[in-house]
């Protein structure tokens, strides 16, 4: 973790209360902060930061779903298979990271995964947070912000496998991206901090979606702000009890469609309330083989304020 997030994190278990932590260093190298404590000052709890991953989680929460290796192999894949000029591969982060062309920093991916879309905001902004619950996919993100490549192994049929290598562009500004293991529902960082916000395909997958629109409302600017959400919408009472969806229900606050009702609470509820400028409809996919992939379109809302 970069020194340039010391002055900004908050204790994610003291919300809504903001409380700045209070770091104990005990390994810098050079700028990059590998060893440490960081204590909240309220409640007392320390969260670590080891060989430079910074975990501040709220609470335990729900198992990570994501900690399998073909499920790390089958994102890195659907997140930088296009670099490798992979026949399969879709483009939906380019696509998403031009919706957000000219959007101010310090920008938020939340739910970042292993790292794309915060890798392709850091064309334009000097500082790219993104955050993730699932500590593997974190780690591999920061390895390929230090590395700038990373080898893995895809499933090709069977139990077998082929060796694929992600190598980043040297025009991306990989120094610009900070990656943090952090919950979408309790953000470590103070109201108003982000000039840009993304959520990908995280608010379906949160046991309190509403709660996730609540926590990018608080950490955007109040004006000059840009928010990109986007979802396919895949309810299920897995991640989060039917009367918590923001769609899909037949009746009830859920009834109806996720992009219609996000929409509706961004421009009713957001503090101030947000503008959808834009909207649509991305394609991208997940590999489970050689032969099979799943195909989703994710609607999204582009909203300003
Ligand atoms: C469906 S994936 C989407 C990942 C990425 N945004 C993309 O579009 O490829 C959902 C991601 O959200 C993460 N996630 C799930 N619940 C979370 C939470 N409460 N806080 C932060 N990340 C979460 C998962 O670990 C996973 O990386």
């Amino acid at each position: 973790m970069h020194r340039r997030l010391l002055d900004l994190l908050i204790c994610p278990r003291c919300l809504p209360a903001e409380k700045p932590l209070r770091a104990t260093l005990r390994e810098v190298r050079g700028d990059e902060v590998t060893a440490a404590t960081l204590e909240c000052p309220r409640c007392r709890v320390a969260y670590p930061v080891d060989d430079g991953l910074a975990v501040l989680l709220p609470a335990d929460g729900p198992e990570d779903r994501y900690a399998s290796a073909d499920r790390l192999a089958g994102y890195l894949w659907s997140h930088y298979a296009d670099l490798d000029g992979d026949p399969d591969a879709h483009r939906a982060f380019t696509a998403w990271g031009e919706l957000l062309a000219g959007a101010a920093g310090p920008v938020l991916d939340a739910g970042c995964a292993v790292g794309r879309l915060s890798f392709e905001l850091a064309r334009q902004a000097e500082l790219v947070i993104g955050i993730d619950r699932s500590a593997g996919f974190v780690r591999t993100a920061r390895a390929l912000a230090r590395d700038g490549r990373c080898g893995f192994e895809l499933a090709s049929e069977g139990e077998l496998c082929e060796t694929r290598t992600v190598r980043l562009p040297a025009d991306l500004r990989r120094e610009r991206v900070e990656f943090l293991v952090a919950d979408a529902l309790a953000l470590p960082f103070p109201a108003g901090l982000f000039g840009t916000a993304a959520s990908l395909n995280l608010i379906d997958r949160v046991p309190l979606p509403r709660l996730h629109l609540a926590e990018l409302d608080r950490v955007s600017r109040k004006r000059e702000a840009a928010l990109l959400l986007a979802d396919p919408w895949s309810w299920a009472a897995g991640p989060a009890a039917p009367d918590e969806w923001l769609g899909g229900r037949r009746s009830g606050p859920g009834a109806g469609c996720g992009r219609d009702n996000v929409r509706r609470l961004l421009e009713r509820y957001g503090r101030p309330a947000w503008q959808v400028a834009g909207s649509g409809r991305i394609g991208w996919s997940i590999r489970h083989h050689r032969n099979h992939f799943e195909l989703i379109y994710s609607d999204y809302l582009l909203a300003r304020r």
